[in-house]
């Protein structure tokens, strides 16, 4: 599995983050970027961070 954020679609809601912290980090204004490879060591967690982003901007590759 991978994770992924579009950057054209986070409008910086920070759920990915909260919900899947060791996967998304946030930047100063609040945009969320993948940590590291996307590979999360806890599939669920990423899985519920995809389903809570109002903007749908994370995607997931199995
Ligand atoms: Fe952005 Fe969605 Fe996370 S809007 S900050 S990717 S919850």
């Amino acid at each position: 599995m991978k994770v992924f954020v579009d950057a054209t679609k986070c409008s910086g809601y920070g759920a990915c983050a909260e919900l899947a912290p060791n996967l998304f980090e946030l930047d100063e204004w609040g945009y969320a970027a993948v940590i590291g490879d996307g590979v999360p060591s806890d599939e669920a967690a990423a899985r519920r961070a995809a389903a809570a982003c109002p903007e749908l901007a994370i995607t997931i590759e199995e």
